[in-house]
């Protein structure tokens, strides 16, 4: 049976939080040991600079906490083929020629887009780059044939507009030379975990994230100090579960479904206080990320052995995308050279 081919990535702007592992990364091992999938890992650099390009810094150094962060949790790099997207030139003159493809308007219509230019205060000074990430993103996608995207829901528009691109040159050139990706989502209830203080997004910004590599001291202060039912006072009120973080990051760790089942149904009675319930999701949130943090402490010492995976990754990446731009200029015609 003939593999399909799975992409996805992750913008280098900080260390990966248990939202993703919660929302993507324990998903991607599971996939990538389906051996069902050709999986590619991106570490999309590139884009991230769309909107740092004054602190390229910051991006070089978050792109090796989020390779320890890869390979700690286990994607396992002779399984799955991790690569940084700045060493994969054949994108950006994919890009160039999807561009074309493309209006503005179209651009300015994607909502992740425009909410992200907001939550920037870019006003007039949103950088092109930025604008028209979608479509360096559409390069990364067809660039593998890829036809799998897992990705949040923030990221479907970007799918979307692969899809209409990849139809638009497949009508204009040639038909079946791209491939149409479809995205797969997170299951119900695991896709974005809220921030420890019940904001929706757990991000750096909002100081309001537990990270893979934090310090058992450091998650279990976190935990106990957790947005809950800000109307349970005392230990013999009823309490609510619905919105309370606690319950949801417990409804993602929690594998003991039937205890977790008779403590909702006690705190919502009454009488079992937000302390006793921290505890029990402290312990098992340390129990899920202590293996993970032992794994990223040896492949910390071992940083020559992480640039070595990233390099060969992005070697094997580039055999497959220049093969793809050979088809793309093909279809245009404009391989005069042969
Ligand atoms: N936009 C994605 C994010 O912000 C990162 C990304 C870049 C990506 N290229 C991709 C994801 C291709 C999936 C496929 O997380």
């Amino acid at each position: 049976m003939k593999k399909e081919t799975l992409l996805t990535g992750d913008r280098p702007t900080g260390k990966l939080h248990i939202g993703h592992y919660i929302g993507s990364l324990k998903n991607r091992v599971t996939l990538q040991n389906s051996e069902l999938y050709n999986s590619y890992i991106m570490i999309a650099d590139q884009q991230a600079l769309t909107d740092n390009a004054r602190n390229p810094e910051k991006i070089r150094n978050n792109l090796i906490e989020v390779a320890l962060d890869y390979l700690s949790v286990g994607i396992n790099p002779s399984k799955s083929t991790i690569f940084i997207q700045s060493q994969i030139p054949e994108l950006n003159e994919l890009t160039m020629h999807y561009l074309n493809l493309v209006t503005v308007a179209r651009l300015e219509r994607n909502p992740t887009v425009k909410s992200e230019i907001k939550e920037r205060n870019f006003n007039m000074s949103i950088p092109a780059g930025f604008m028209i990430y979608p479509v360096s993103q559409a390069a990364d996608i067809t660039a593998f044939k890829a036809n799998i995207v897992p990705v949040g829901e923030d990221q479907l528009p970007m799918i979307e507009q692969t899809r209409e691109i990849v139809r638009s040159f497949n009508n204009i050139y040639k038909e079946d030379v791209l491939v149409e990706p479809r995205a797969i989502l997170p299951k119900e209830g695991l896709g974005r975990l809220p921030g420890i203080d019940g904001k929706a997004k757990m991000s750096k910004s909002l100081n309001n994230a537990i990270y893979l590599s934090d310090e058992p001291d450091v998650i279990k202060n976190k935990v106990m100090s957790m947005y809950t039912d800000p109307n349970h006072i005392r230990v013999e009120d009823p309490g609510t579960i619905e919105n309370n973080t606690v319950f949801i990051y417990l409804d993602a760790f929690c594998n003991e479904i039937d205890k977790l089942q008779e403590m909702k149904m006690h705190y919502q009675r009454g009488g079992l206080g937000d302390v006793k319930v921290k505890k029990y999701l402290n312990e098992i949130i340390q129990a899920e990320l202590e293996p993970i943090r032992n794994r990223r402490k040896e492949y910390e010492k071992n940083l020559d052995y992480v640039y070595e995976v990233l390099k060969e990754g992005s070697n094997n990446a580039r055999k497959i995308t220049s093969n793809t731009l050979r088809d793309v200029r093909n279809a245009i015609g404009i391989e005069y050279f042969k």
